[in-house]
């Protein structure tokens, strides 16, 4: 009898979102009403945008103006919004490597070259500082930091956000910091918000955020950018020419979810630790190397004793074992493969079966 389908590469949480986020949605729907015009008519974007300032001061201790924030369907929205704002054709990036192909294709289809850092092993995916200032070139016009990151789980600690920083300011390039992550952080590590450590930084930081991780709500569309002024009259061009916007219902669904307690995320954070602690210690017992991540929820394990390419690994993985996972090529790294720990410990249990498996047909 063929194995069970398990999906795991795509970093989309296995639970609902809270449930009394979805009455404050499903109750819009049905009183209807302004619910049912153009949202901006409505006043909830700004009820939103309000809701949005008092949670980032609350989590990360930085102070923005409502105006600041610029709600699009989803961080993907935000982050083109966001990334068209400062940069043009023939510009250049500095990435850290590897890196979210989320954040590539948008570079590559933009025209943008990124630059990049590299996240090593043996650093545990920490950057050498040396690197950072050593990777501007004359055409660097931004560095992006997804902290903390997808795949790598790295987040960056006060001295590497305060190195980014410098370089930016020294150099005139703005920063694009990537925080969706910020509530999955584990052990002693501690997320800072590049914005909060100087204002010459914050100045320049355009903030990409996002509600589908934190809340689980990857198929509601819900994210923002927190744009300076430096950048606020272009992005607001942008973004009510182009960027797709969020529906009413949804505007009042993330209000909710920001001004809650925390508790379901609390209790995803403890979720995610627990499958981290299992699985990375399980895949490393198999003998390919695999971290202990800092932060986000990724398993990133090298496979390169295998001697096959990711791909190679990811499509022999799915013929035999019925398990699909993203292959490393795809964030800068052939030979590595990415798992999105969206299953719990019981289901992972049986994808290390399969592994090994796999690795005993290898
Ligand atoms: C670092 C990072 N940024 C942005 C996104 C896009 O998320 P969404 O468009 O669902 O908000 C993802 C999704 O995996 C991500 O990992």
């Amino acid at each position: 009898m063929s194995k069970e389908y398990i999906k795991l590469n795509a970093g989309d949480p296995d639970v609902e979102a809270p449930q009394f986020a979805i009455n404050v949605a499903l109750k819009a729907i049905i009183e209807g009403g302004m619910n049912t015009h153009y949202p901006h008519y409505t006043g909830y974007p700004e009820e939103f945008q309000k809701a949005v300032v008092e949670y980032y001061k609350r989590f990360t201790g930085v102070e923005y103006k409502p105006e600041n924030v610029l709600p699009a369907a989803g961080s993907s929205a935000a982050l083109y919004l966001a990334l068209a704002s400062v940069l043009k054709e023939g510009d250049e990036v500095m990435l850290f490597s590897p890196y979210y192909m989320g954040h590539t294709r948008i570079f590559e289809g933009m025209g943008v070259k990124a630059n990049l850092v590299p996240l090593k092993a043996e650093n545990k995916y920490h950057p050498e500082l040396d690197d950072i200032a050593k990777t501007v070139t004359p055409k660097t016009k931004a560095v992006l930091v997804c902290n903390p990151a997808n795949p790598t789980g790295t987040v960056f600690n006060e001295a590497e956000c305060k190195a980014i920083g410098d370089v930016a300011v020294d150099n005139d390039m703005a920063i694009f910091a990537d925080e969706i992550y910020l509530h999955f952080v584990y052990d002693d590590n501690k997320f800072v918000s590049i914005a909060g450590l100087h204002d010459d930084y914050k100045e320049r930081t355009l903030g990409i955020m996002s509600f589908s991780k934190t809340f689980s709500m990857t198929g509601w569309r819900l994210g923002y950018d927190i744009v300076p002024e430096r950048y606020l009259e272009k992005a607001n061009i942008i973004k009510g020419l182009t960027a797709p916007r969020p529906a009413t219902f949804v505007f009042k669904m993330g209000t909710a979810c920001l001004q809650s307690d925390f508790k379901y995320v609390e209790e995803r954070c403890e979720e995610y630790q627990k499958r981290r602690d299992y699985f990375t210690k399980a895949v490393n017992d198999l003998g390919w190397p695999c971290h202990k991540f800092e932060g986000a929820f990724y398993a990133w394990f090298d496979a390169t004793s295998t001697g096959l390419s990711s791909k190679e690994f990811i499509d022999k993985l799915l013929k035999e074992q019925n398990v699909s996972m993203s292959p490393g090529d795809r964030f800068g790294a052939d030979g590595f493969i990415r798992v999105p720990l969206v299953h719990p410990v019981s289901v992972l249990e049986d994808v290390v079966e399969r592994l090994k498996a796999f690795k005993a047909n290898l």
